[in-house]
Formats: structure tokens, sequence, C-alpha cells
């Protein structure tokens, strides 16, 4: 299996990965939502046979260091009967690196501290920031310098707030 990973906006496809891994598409509202809103900073599909999985970055503000370029990773997802594949894998991967390129200083992720550590997620970085989301699942990571330096309050994209 070969995986190929392609920027997107395409919203049949991203529905439909969504529905065939956490099996409703509020995760993908979330995306189009944040699309509309000009939130959304990268949007990649991984094609394995067909549409395995997607990852979505939107902006993150921090308040006490506007100069830190920070973004919030989320939804990831990998359609079930593809995981396990290093699929989620290949996504968190390159997406990273493509932030690096575009200049990002820092990345924050809700999520499984198990699963986002092997990126290097931390979360005892994140206790730094302020979010509406502080706890144990509340992970980051630095891209530069400038990222470790972030603290204090957030603003997450708007669309985040009509999550159930
Ligand atoms: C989490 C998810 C994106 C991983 O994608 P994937 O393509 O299966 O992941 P990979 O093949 O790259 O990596 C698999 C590894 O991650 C581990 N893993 C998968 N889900 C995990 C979780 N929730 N917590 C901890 N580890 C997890 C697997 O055990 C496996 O470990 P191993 O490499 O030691 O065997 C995918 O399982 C998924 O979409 N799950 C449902 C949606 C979800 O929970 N998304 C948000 C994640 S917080």
């Amino acid at each position: 299996m070969t995986i190929r990973l392609e920027e997107s906006t395409d919203w049949h496809t991203i529905y439909s990965i969504y529905a065939a891994s956490f099996g409703q598409s509020a995760e993908a509202d979330l995306v189009r939502s944040m699309n509309s809103d000009g939130d959304l900073i990268l949007s990649l599909v991984a094609h394995a046979d067909e549409p395995a999985g997607h990852i979505a970055y939107s902006h993150l503000g921090l308040h006490e260091t506007p100069d830190v370029r920070a973004c919030v990773l989320a939804p990831l997802a990998v359609v079930r009967s593809f995981q396990k594949r290093g699929i989620g894998t290949a996504l968190v991967r390159h997406s990273l690196k493509q932030l690096v390129e575009a200049g990002y200083d820092l990345v924050v992720v809700l999520g499984e501290p198990d699963y986002y550590g092997r990126f290097g997620f931390d979360p005892k970085l994140a206790e730094q920031l302020k979010t509406p989301y502080d706890g144990p699942y509340l992970q980051a990571l630095a891209l530069s310098d400038r990222g470790r330096a972030a603290h204090g309050p957030v603003s997450y994209a708007r669309a985040f707030a009509e999550l159930k």
C-alpha cells in the first residue's frame, strides 16, 4: 500500500472519512466551519487505495506572546479499515514538516498523550498556556525556540465553541 497525501478541502471526501472513522459528521462540520471563517491553516487527505485519513490545523491566537505563530491540530482521523498501517503517523509527520516550512512556532492538540507523545507533543509545555481544554490531554509541541516561550491565554478558532 502506498499513501498519497494531498492538501484538500474536498468536502465529500472529508465527510466520508469522518463518517467511516468516528461514525459522525461533527468533526467534518468543524473543518468546514473553520474553513468558511478563514481559520483553517492546513487540511491534508491521505489516500491509500481510497481516501483513508484526514488531518486539519487551525489558527490559535496567543494574547501575551502574539509574535508566536501557533495552531491547533484537530481533527485527525483514519478510516477504521485503514488504521494501524502508519497512515495517522504519515499525516502527522508530513503536516508538521509543512508547518515548520511555513514558519509556525507551536502546535497544540487535545488527545491521547500515548499517541501524540510519539511526535514530541508534551503536556508540560501546554501547562504554560491557559485554554478552555486545560488538563492532562492538552499537549503542545514547539517547532522553534519562540514556540517554547509561548504562555498565557489563547483563543481557539470560533468553530470549536460549536462542538458538542
Ligand atoms: C488515532 C488514529 C488517528 C491513529 O491512526 P492510525 O493510522 O491507526 O495510526 P498509526 O498506524 O500511524 O499508528 C498506530 C499506533 O498508534 C496507536 N494508537 C492508535 N490509537 C491510539 C490511541 N487512541 N491512544 C494511544 N495509541 C493509539 C496504535 O496502538 C499503534 O501503536 P503501535 O505503533 O505501537 O503499534 C486512528 O486510530 C483514528 O482515527 N482513531 C479514531 C479517531 C480518533 O481517535 N482521532 C483522534 C485522535 S486523539
